[in-house]
């Protein structure tokens, strides 16, 4: 597996979140017209482009596929092309080669980490796991293949909870999302939950007492957040889901205004079906710390621009890769879960109260 060195964590600013660079360090010239010279050389290269909510619109509209984390990883199971063009981060593009070993999986930044996955580290894991002989693993999605192969199951946030009850009355290891495990174990009526305690930096930004503060001001809004926000932003939401959960929530609601608790991409595709359904409404991003934080945006999905799409199709790299031992063992929790969610779990797109 490749060494990623995270610029994205090592250059953090006062207010928690990273600046990136926004072309990358190449002395490359690039096509004038860079989405026609993509769309090009996807056919040239015989690739499918699959991309996260969390991309950016352009990126969004260049893809075969656009989806929450299970959504990529069943699409991931279809794939009928030589190459994955995979616009995410890399432990979504990482499952998408335990899926295909025999594809070339490439990725336009192999610096697009995530800090769940980040801060698992595999050996620390290890021995936190031996610590608890007897339990049970399941981990979030957003681990590395080093974690999925020592998980028994894999769960994302749209079925976690039906991921969790195979495990109903045996001891449990979460990893690595404290805010989801917590979320997990209300939802089930656990406490017994034994949880790693890693957060994700974006969603842990959304602040309670501004959005308290939000609501007084727009007591018809319906609030929709992602369950890896904290408990206190949680406990104030109508709707917690996974980014498919909020956005089809978001167009389905009968609710004029909403405040949406998720990284921002996903307004665009709920605006986009609004538009497609001429339905108008209100949507208004759920506050973070104070006006300078730029808390809804991942810094590490963020990396992922069209100057590095086009080089990645154009030369094939940098590729992930997934060395075959530990492939094969993160394969088996990764299909047990998709196993399981057929047909697909909507279970977890549960009201919070
Ligand atoms: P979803 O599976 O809900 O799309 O979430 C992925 C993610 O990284 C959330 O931060
Ligand atoms: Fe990871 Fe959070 Fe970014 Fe999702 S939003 S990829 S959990 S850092």
């Amino acid at each position: 597996m490749q060494a990623r060195r995270s610029r994205a964590r090592s250059e953090p600013q006062a207010n928690g979140v990273t600046t990136m660079a926004a072309a990358p360090e190449t002395t490359d010239r690039f096509p004038a017209d860079l989405e026609a010279a993509i769309r090009d050389l996807k056919q040239e290269r015989n690739a499918v482009l699959l991309a996260h909510y969390y991309q950016e619109s352009e990126v969004q509209d260049l893809a075969d596929f656009v989806g929450d984390s299970l959504a990529l990883a069943q699409a991931a199971t279809r794939v009928d092309r030589a190459v994955i063009l995979f616009c995410g981060v890399h432990f979504m593009a990482e499952t998408a080669k335990i899926l295909n070993p025999t594809r070339k999986v490439v990725v336009p930044d192999l610096e697009a980490g995530c800090s769940l996955a980040d801060g698992c580290p595999p050996d620390q894991f290890a021995r936190f796991k031996a610590q608890h002989p007897g339990a049970k693993v399941l981990s979030y999605i957003n681990c590395s293949a080093e974690v999925k192969a020592m998980s028994d199951l894999i769960c994302t946030s749209a079925n976690a909870v039906v991921m969790a009850r195979e495990f109903e009355d045996e001891p449990l290891i979460f990893a690595p999302d404290r805010h989801l495990a917590r979320w997990v174990a209300q939802q089930l009526g656990r406490d017994d939950l034994i949880v790693w305690p890693g957060t994700c930096i974006v969603h842990e930004q959304f602040n309670a007492r501004e959005l308290a503060k939000l609501k007084i001001r727009h007591p018809e809004a319906e609030v929709l957040a992602h369950p890896e926000c904290q408990a206190a932003v949680l406990d104030q939401a109508d709707f917690i889901a996974s980014t498919t959960g909020i956005i089809q929530r978001a167009v389905e609601s009968p609710a004029a205004t909403l405040i949406v608790a998720t990284e921002d991409g996903v307004f665009y595709q709920i605006e986009k079906k609004l538009a497609e359904q001429r339905k108008t409404k209100t949507l208004i991003q759920a506050p973070g710390m104070d006006e300078s934080c730029a808390c809804n945006r991942c810094p590490f999905m963020r990396l992922n621009t069209l100057e590095k799409l086009y080089l990645a199709l154009r030369d094939l790299r940098p590729e992930v890769t997934v060395p075959e031992p530990i492939r094969v063992r993160a394969l088996a929790p990764i299909q047990r879960m998709l196993e399981l969610s057929k047909p697909r779990v909507a279970t977890a797109e549960a009201r919070a109260r």
